[in-house]
């Protein structure tokens, strides 16, 4: 399983800094969810992980080996990406979508063929809808293509930007399960931005807080539940996912 290493990152834009000496290490195999407001920079420290963005300061290792000098293409089947507005393309049919990444990989168009099978049936969706084109399907359904698509080159990391913001709750739940499932099986690393903070602590193994382009808490949802805060930013977006469980405990005990 790959570990990933984020090593004091940091990002300028025209002259703002947007990361500062971010530094993360996650062991090989871990669910780590990325939680903070809008603006905090999730996204932007997401992005150096597969080197869409270049840091300004700092390195991003990935089984010990530096991004920075590695191609584009090597690093793309190594590492799922699922972006926040899922962003499939919408002229390209359900089987080109997922088989965007192995044909660039120039696989043979039988072997493409097969793994958008295999896809369609890991992530539960039915494979008579490999013909259709985006504009056909649900939004879940959208997504879960969108998952399918991050996983078509065998990566071992899966990185996921908001994947699942615009879905009802029901197929949201249905969803994040299903993909916590596929961590499981598939041995993945997976990092996931949420602003979904109750998400976060039922999916992932270790939750980390971002505030102004810092990393101000990094701990397991049961730590993080459990202790004080010094911090007013954690104890605040704590807080109201501890409170709305101990409401639905009561609830649920009568
Ligand atoms: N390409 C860019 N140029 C200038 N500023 C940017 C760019 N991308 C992001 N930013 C700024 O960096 C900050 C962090 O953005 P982002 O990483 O998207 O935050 P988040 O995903 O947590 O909402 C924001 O203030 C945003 O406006
Ligand atoms: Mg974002």
């Amino acid at each position: 399983m790959t570990a990933i290493t984020l090593d004091r990152i940091g990002k300028i834009y025209g002259g703002a800094p947007v990361l500062r000496d971010a530094s993360l290490s996650i062991a090989g195999g871990q669910f780590v969810a990325l939680v903070g407001g809008s603006g905090a920079g999730k996204t932007t420290l997401l992005k150096t992980i597969n080197a869409l963005i270049a840091p300004t300061t700092g390195r991003v290792l990935i089984d010990g080996q530096d991004v920075a000098g590695q191609p584009g293409p090597a690093l793309r089947r190594r590492i799922g990406y699922v972006f926040q507005e899922v962003g499939l393309f919408p002229h390209m049919t359900v089987a080109q979508n997922i088989g965007i990444t192995p044909s660039l990989l120039d696989w043979p168009a039988e072997r493409i063929a097969a793994r958008v099978e295999t896809l369609l049936d890991l992530v539960d969706l039915p494979r008579d809808i490999a013909p259709r084109l985006p504009a056909a399907l649900s939004g879940g359904q959208r997504q879960r293509v969108g998952v399918a698509r991050a996983l078509a080159a065998e990566p071992s990391i899966l990185l996921m930007d908001e994947p699942f913001g615009a879905l009802d709750p029901v197929t949201r739940v249905a969803l994040a399960d299903d993909v916590r499932r596929l961590h499981e099986t598939l041995g993945l690393t997976t990092v996931m931005v949420t602003h979904d903070v109750g998400e976060a602590l039922l999916l992932a193994d270790r939750i980390v807080v971002m505030a102004s382009g810092a990393i101000i808490a990094d701990d397991t949802p049961a730590a993080l539940l459990t202790r004080t805060h010094a911090d007013p930013r954690v104890a605040d977006l704590i807080d109201a996912p501890r409170r709305q469980a101990e409401k639905l405990a009561r609830l649920a005990h009568g």
